[in-house]
This record gives structure tokens, sequence and C-alpha cells, in this order.
């Protein structure tokens, strides 16, 4: 199989983060529920695990960043926990229904929601979200990057609109985040939040809530923690606070493996190969009349993942014949982006995704190519 689908999860892992999996299986205590060696060795995973994460992204205290299942749980916790009744919250066209779903929900208690469009290439104007903002208004919620089109959303200048109208700054960083450099303190990022699984490089089942010094959202979550046990309420301490339960220190060790590879082969090389690849495959189908492109594809920084369309012809079905007559893995359909497809008009047909890692190859670009040429030709 020639996987272009990196974008849904990264399936070339760096072997370490294998290794390091079975080894944590092999012998890993509950971090945190006692003091013989097991626990204790466990809970130091999870910290230097935390701490690795806490310098990737700046976060100012290791204690700050919080592990949950996937994005999905850190964007609940955080779009959740943080509002109430009467909050105006700005968010954008381009969003995941990770972010989505829960404004909605929060929308049905009182919570006002704009959404901001985005123009014909996808792009988000940032003068656009300042415009938005009103008296109620307590944040801005968007993704660093479409996970459609690849278009990334220029963050240095949403953040210093949040710093300048004192808003809380929600990031979904699911797609860049090991791809792309995120300060969060530079920045003025109030919460970032990212799965483990997709270009940080890790097992599936992490995820990452990073949280700015004052910012901490009521648990969505109740329950043990190891500490504070004849309390009926969750401690406040972070990251205890918001951290019920047994945590997936198999998967944080992976995840652990996963940063030290990141920090040693560099997320800038990472960036520049996997953007070689998919700039190949671009140049490679653009001309070709029956395709048609979605996205900035000019723009100076993207992620590595080309939207098309071939004719009329429904996503689906262009992605699985390039899965069952080349054996080249994509993903089709709405993406559970539903605003990116009101904007380019593609609501029925979709788009087929390729997403690139700089695991893959300069032959599978070119075999997507031919792939690609030939079903083009056979569409005429
Ligand atoms: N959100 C993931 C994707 O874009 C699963 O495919």
């Amino acid at each position: 199989m020639i996987y272009l689908d990196h974008a849904a999860t990264s399936f070339h892992k760096p072997p370490e983060v294998a290794d390091a999996v079975y080894s944590a299986l092999q012998g890993t205590g509950n971090s945190g529920r006692g003091e013989h060696s097991a626990s204790l060795d466990a809970s130091r995973l999870v910290y230097r695990t935390r701490k690795a994460l806490s310098l990737l992204f700046n976060v100012e205290d290791p204690s700050r960043v919080v592990f949950t299942s996937n994005a999905t749980e850190s964007l609940n916790i955080a779009i959740q926990g943080l509002f109430k009744s009467g909050d105006h919250c700005i968010t954008t066209a381009l969003e995941h229904n990770s972010v989505l779903r829960p404004l909605y929900f929060m929308e049905k208690r009182g919570v006002h929601l704009t959404v901001v469009p985005a123009d014909k290439k996808g792009c988000i104007n940032t003068s656009d979200i300042e415009a938005e903002v009103r008296e109620e208004t307590k944040a801005v919620i968007l993704t660093h990057a479409s996970n459609v089109t690849g278009n990334v959303l220029d963050i240095e200048t949403i953040g210093k609109i949040c710093h300048q109208y004192n808003l809380l700054f929600i990031l979904d960083a699911s797609q860049t985040a090991g791809l792309l450099p995120i300060d969060m303190q530079e920045i003025g990022v109030s919460a970032i939040c990212c799965s483990g699984h997709k270009s940080l490089l890790g097992p599936q089942g992490t995820g990452v809530l990073c949280l700015a010094d004052g910012v901490q959202p009521f648990p969505l979550k109740l329950g043990g923690t190891g500490v504070d046990s004849y309390s009926h309420t969750m401690p406040q301490v972070l990251p205890t606070a918001l951290e019920a339960g047994t945590l997936n220190t198999h998967g944080l060790a992976g995840l652990l493996a996963a940063c030290d590879y990141l920090k040693t082969y560099g997320q800038l090389r990472i960036l520049r190969e996997a953007t070689h690849l998919a700039n190949l495959f671009a140049n490679g189908i653009k001309d070709l009349p029956g395709v048609t492109l979605y996205g900035d594809m000019e723009a100076a920084v993207r992620i590595p993942v080309v939207a098309l369309n071939l004719r009329c012809i429904d996503s689906g079905e262009i992605a699985d014949e390039l899965f069952q007559r080349f054996g080249i893995a994509t993903r089709s359909g709405a993406h559970c982006a539903p605003g990116v497809h009101s904007t380019f008009g593609t609501v029925d047909q979709g788009m087929v995704r390729f997403s690139f890692s700089h695991f893959n190859t300069n032959h599978e670009v070119n075999e997507a190519i031919r792939a690609l040429t030939i079903l083009e030709e056979e569409s005429r």
C-alpha cells in the first residue's frame, strides 16, 4: 500500500515509538498510584513526556501539559470547561467537527457563536476575526491549519488580536503539532489542543492539552486521581485536576519517543521533506484538465496536504479506484469539516485528500501522479 493519508493519522512511525510502547507494556505500573518502583517509573515516564511537550510548545510549566485520549477530548475540555451562558466565541468556517460540535453544544447553553467565513481559496482574513470582536467576546477558537486543504492560518496575528482585546485563544493544532513551530508564550495561546498520533508521530489514544498560566477549565471527567482521596471534589492542582482515571502510560511512552525523534530529526527538516513531496504531487497533476485543486496552493507556508476532485465524480469513487486498482490510500468525503465544503461548493462531492509524510518517497508520489493521470484520461 502507498499510504497518503497521514493527515488522518501518521501511518509510518519512527521505529523507536513502537519499541518504547512495547517496552512500557512489558513493565509499567500506574503513575501516581503507588510508592513501589513500577509506579514511580511510570510517574517519571509521564513527567518526561510532559517536559518534552512543554519544551516543544514552550509551555511555561510542564504541569500545565495535560494528557487526554485525543484532540477531541482536549478541545471538549477547553470549550465546555471555559465558557458560560452569555459568552461570545469566534471561530472559522475551516473547523473540524471536534471544534464545531462542542461549540454548537455550548450554543444551546447560551454561548453566542460567530463563524467567520473563508474566502474562495479557503483562507481566513484575520481582520474578519477582529471585526467580530464585541463586548462579550470571550475567546477565539480555531484550527492552525485546515485538515482538508492544508491552508495555514496566521496565528501570530490572531494571537496579537486576542492579546489586544484580552480574549482567550484556543488553538486546534491537530494538523500542525510536530510539523510547524508553535511557541505558546510568544504567540499568546491560552490552550493548545492536539492529538499525539498525527504529525507528533506518537500512538493513537494520546492527546495533549497545554494551558497557559491562569487558564483552568472545569474538568469534564471526575474520578480517581491518586491524591486527595477523601475529598468529594477533584483536586484543583494541574495536571491532576483534568486527568481523572489511569493515564495511557504505554501510549505516552511512545509519544515521548516520538518527541525525542522530532528533536533529533528536526521539525523543519520533516516539514521541508514532506512539503517537497506534496509539491511534487501537486505540480504533477495540476495541469490535468479534469482536476480541480482546492486551497491556497501558492501560500508560503502550507502543511503537506493536497485536496482535489476529478471532474464531478464523487470523491469516494475516486478514492476507491485509487486504492483498489493502485493500492493508494487517501481520504475522501467531508473529512468532518463541513464549512470547508460549503466554501468550495463540494458538500455533495466531497474531496479526495492526499496527505504526505517525510517517510513517503518520490517513487510513491510518482505512482500517485500516474494513477491520477490514468483516472483522469478514463473520465474524459
Ligand atoms: N481529523 C482527521 C482527518 O482529517 C481524522 O482525517
